[in-house]
């Protein structure tokens, strides 16, 4: 009971202000925060929830995808729709490996995050697998109590993309 009410407590600081609770706080560690938007950006695609981009990209944010055929795309809109066609129909799952966040300062930092995306074949092509290796190499800004992605850079690694090109063309 008394564990319990600690506990709560420790709640109610915390939500009113991280930090302030002895040995019990969920304060904002910047390498974290940034690699957990990077994972939702992952969990945004592979959902189809485009809207939720905003969550991970600032709304002017820059996003060079021309390693994989999509261009440079400006401004969140953009990235949305580029998204959306390029991954319509398509099951997918985005998995994002080594992250390395550094230049870390009250307002800006980067970031460098491998990741392998699996395109799953449908139809007549159910058990096909088409692979992208790659890296994002991007920069992040703080504002508003979040950290967001202003400029991304996308490079293809590894040379030959893998798996049958009938998945991503059906
Ligand atoms: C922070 O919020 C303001 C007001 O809504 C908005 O103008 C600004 O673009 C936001 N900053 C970022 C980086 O999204
Ligand atoms: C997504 O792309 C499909 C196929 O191109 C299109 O029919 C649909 O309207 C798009 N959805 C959005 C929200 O842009
Ligand atoms: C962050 O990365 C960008 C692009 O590579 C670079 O121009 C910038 O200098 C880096 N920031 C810091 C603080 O090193
Ligand atoms: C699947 O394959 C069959 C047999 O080759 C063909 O008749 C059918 O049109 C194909 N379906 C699609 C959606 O491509």
């Amino acid at each position: 009971m008394r564990f319990l009410s600690i506990l709560s407590l420790a709640i109610a600081a915390s939500s009113a202000q991280a930090s302030t609770f002895p040995g019990y706080s969920f304060t904002t560690e910047p390498t974290s925060e940034i690699k957990n938007v990077l994972s939702h950006y992952c969990i945004i695609l592979d959902t189809k929830t485009y809207s939720d981009l905003s969550k991970v990209y600032t709304s002017d944010a820059v996003a060079d995808f021309t390693t994989i055929g999509l261009g440079v795309l400006k401004g969140l809109p953009a990235i949305e729709t580029a998204m959306n066609a390029s991954l319509f129909g398509i099951p997918t799952q985005h998995g994002m490996t080594t992250s390395y966040v550094s230049d870390i300062s009250e307002k800006s930092a980067n970031a460098t995050s491998y990741y392998t995306l699996q395109q799953f074949g449908t139809g007549n092509n159910t058990g096909q697998l088409f692979t992208v290796w790659g890296k994002w190499v991007d920069e992040l800004v703080y504002d508003n109590s979040t950290w967001k992605v202003k400029n991304r850079q996308v490079v293809a690694m590894g040379g030959p993309l893998i798996g049958n090109f009938i998945v991503p063309t059906h």
